[in-house]
């Protein structure tokens, strides 16, 4: 019995300790996860630090550095690239005729998970 119990014990300790080493996966109902949603959608076109300007792939387009812009700034600019709940509340945006790219990158977050990223990036030095 005692051996039972323990190994039940040993078991949720070993749950507990992976439930923190869950990757991030869109669509998931966790707490946003900034960082983790920066590394895996943004940081391969606007770089770890938010200061890469362009991407492999897209020759004629540069964007701006994204690092240290303002929260508000930056959480309405990602709404709007991924257009709102009702169209007409964030219209779609194109400021450089790629704005395409950016809906993807954005389709799949929440409001609350764009808040949290525009938080994040505001604080990339
Ligand atoms: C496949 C490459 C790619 C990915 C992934 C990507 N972006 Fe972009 N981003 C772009 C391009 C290209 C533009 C310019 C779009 C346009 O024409 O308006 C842009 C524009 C932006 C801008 C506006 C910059 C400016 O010049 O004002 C912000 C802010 C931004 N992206 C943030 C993000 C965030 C946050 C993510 C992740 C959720 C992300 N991007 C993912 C390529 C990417």
């Amino acid at each position: 019995m005692k051996k039972i119990v323990l190994s039940m014990l040993l078991a949720s300790i070993g749950l507990i300790a992976s439930e923190s080493t869950v990757p991030y996966k869109s669509g998931l109902l966790l707490p946003p996860q900034a960082d983790k949603i920066y590394a895996k959608e943004c940081a391969h076109c606007h770089g770890k630090d938010g200061k890469q300007t362009s991407s492999a792939g897209l020759t004629n387009v540069s964007y701006a550095v994204i690092a240290g812009m303002d929260t508000a700034e930056l959480a309405k600019t990602l709404k709007e690239y991924r257009g709102g709940i009702k169209s007409k509340d964030y219209g779609p945006l194109n400021k450089y005729g790629y704005g395409a790219v950016m809906i993807s990158a954005t389709k799949d977050l929440s409001w609350d998970e764009i808040d949290a990223v525009a938080k994040y990036i505001n604080g990339l030095k």
